[in-house]
């Protein structure tokens, strides 16, 4: 099939790579770029097309990496810039992409521009960061919380405020000044003449603020949307997703398009409060963001066709014209496996989850250890933790590191990740669940990626077709994705009962006899003749009409 008119990203198969967990080389506990090279043969041999690598920026670390001091450099603990430049050549020799990670709307505190604009009052840099004097009470400016319960910090020198919507060391760039764009437009340069394929962008709704800086209002919960990052209950309407951004969105879309002769791949970090929300941000004329993170899945912590069933039709209502992303898992949330599974079921809801990320119309995210069923593993207490999120909410929030542990490749000590004590505690499941141990059985979940990965990519139904749900049985989510070659009907049993999918009442199945593709729970190729599909529980199925 040809998909040549099509650009490369469009359904395409992506893996998140969170580099300190994923392989290290150098024996000192954390992951690094050479840990990744030493692994592109597996990622080739899965199938991926694009590989999204987090932060790898030198960085004090107060928030995994999110925090830059260089945007010109690579931090010593995760390699040198030949390093990447190797990574980037070895990744293109296996068809792989590399898209890399870009935080535009903070720098860390530590970076010379805030060194430069916090020094006075008077330095040439002081509008490139957001500076106010205090309120009348000698307070903040205003009342904007983020990750902190105030998002203004004191500088005693100066006597003045600066916004930071994240942590108190990640200051929030000044967006409004020409200096600010002019600088940044050089990283996305210096970058795409690296060889890169595209940037995730970070929190890119979170760009400008309100200028006038008006309280946002307050409300008795915290938007659902964005529970992981509010500390205060507010509706953040004058700090995120304000309509400016949009004009900065194109500008960089601009730039890109003037100076580079390829079509770069701009992936967003956009959290809105619904999935209508999205279509904007890929503009008007298609000019802003390429693909929008549809986080609404995300959102669903119960296994439940109903739920899963509406997030669906909502985001297939809205964004059905435009390419999209299907997202279960990332370094900022607890695993799928973790929130849909308990340990007893966890294989077989992994290979159903696994079915689903594979066959919705999105460009599926798999976050790396999802392919071998990773569970998360919080800290046991707080001395452990790592995610300063983690420190100032315990116990209620225990901060990210439970869906960061180290990436679990075989059964021996520090399960083949590294040689020495890793930099955050492994699961101890590894022992059993690693890939060494999933390559050696055909019935892994790891072997039913593969497959399913492999299937996305030989019919084109499954990687651009259209998507119809069908029905509304409270158990099975049921759905076709069909295009001109070919019709693909996918059955989820999202309960831990039997059930029956009675697909005779659907008109457009009943002319078809159904040929199975790939199912969760057996290896063995079937005809369907009858419309009656009886499913184990937690089955999944992928059929082929003849
Ligand atoms: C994004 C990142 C998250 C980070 C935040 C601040 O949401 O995914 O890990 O903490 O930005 O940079």
């Amino acid at each position: 099939m040809a998909f040549d008119t099509e650009p490369w990203w469009e359904g395409a198969v992506f893996y998140q790579i969170y580099i300190r967990s994923f392989q290290d080389s150098n024996g000192d506990g954390i992951g690094d770029l050479r840990g990744i090279i030493q692994r592109l043969d597996y990622l080739q041999s899965l199938g991926f097309e694009g590989l999204w690598t987090t932060p790898f920026y030198p960085s004090p670390q107060v928030d995994g990496g999110y925090d830059i001091l260089d945007y010109f450099d690579i931090d010593p603990q995760l390699g040198t810039m030949a390093d990447f430049e190797k990574l980037v050549q070895e990744a293109e020799k296996r068809q792989l992409k590399i898209i890399i990670d870009l935080v535009l709307n903070h720098t860390s505190d530590r970076h010379p521009f805030f060194i430069d604009s916090r020094s006075s009052r008077h330095s040439a840099k002081r509008d490139w960061y957001i500076w106010r004097d205090p309120a009348a009470n000698g307070g903040p400016p205003n009342n904007w919380a983020g990750f902190e319960k105030s998002s203004w910090t004191f500088d005693r020198k100066s006597r003045q405020y600066y916004y930071h919507f994240f942590y108190r060391q990640q200051p929030d760039l000044n967006w409004r000044n020409p200096c600010v764009k002019k600088a940044m437009f050089a990283v996305l340069d210096f970058w795409c003449d690296k060889g890169v394929k595209g940037f995730r962008l970070d929190t890119i709704n979170f760009l400008l603020e309100d200028e006038a800086l008006r309280d946002n209002p307050i409300v008795d919960r915290v938007p659902f949307y964005l529970k992981q990052v509010l500390s205060i209950k507010q509706l953040p309407i004058y700090t995120i997703d304000l309509r400016a951004n949009h004009d900065l969105i194109k500008a960089i879309r601009q730039h890109l398009t003037s100076n580079q002769q390829e079509e770069l791949l701009l992936i967003g970090e956009i959290w809105v409060p619904s999935v209508r929300d999205l279509v904007p941000y890929y503009g008007e004329h298609r000019d802003e963001i390429s693909l929008p993170f549809n986080f609404f899945l995300t959102n669903l912590d119960k296994l439940a066709a109903a739920s899963f069933r509406e997030a669906i039709a909502d985001a297939e209502e809205c964004l059905s014209p435009y390419p999209t992303t299907t997202v279960l898992s990332n370094h900022d949330l607890v695993r799928a496996t973790t929130r849909f599974a308990s340990q007893e079921n966890s294989e077989a809801v992994a290979k159903l989850l696994a079915t689903m990320l594979l066959t919705l119309r999105g460009a599926p995210f798999i976050y790396y250890g999802s392919e071998i069923g990773m569970r998360d593993r919080p800290p046991e207490n707080i001395d452990q933790v790592q995610d300063r999120r983690g420190k100032f909410h315990w116990p209620e929030y225990k901060g990210r590191d439970g869906s960061r542990t180290p990436m679990q490749w075989d059964d021996t000590k520090n399960a083949g990740f590294t040689q020495v004590a890793p930099w955050l505690k492994l699961n101890p499941d590894y022992v059993q669940r690693n890939v060494k141990a999933q390559l050696a059985n055909p019935d892994s979940i790891l072997n039913y990626y593969k497959k399913l990965i492999a299937l996305r990519q030989s019919y084109s139904s499954l990687r651009r077709g259209n998507l119809t749900l069908l029905g509304d049985d409270p158990f099975v989510l049921a759905y076709l994705r069909e295009d001109c070659d070919d019709s693909i009907l996918v059955l989820l049993n999202m309960s831990e009962q039997k059930s029956l999918f009675r697909g005779e009442i659907f008109e457009r199945l009943n002319q078809k006899i159904w040929k199975l593709l790939a199912s969760t729970h057996s290896n063995i190729a079937e005809n369907f003749s009858s419309l009656k599909f009886n499913l184990k529980p937690f089955e999944g199925l992928v059929l082929k009409s003849r």
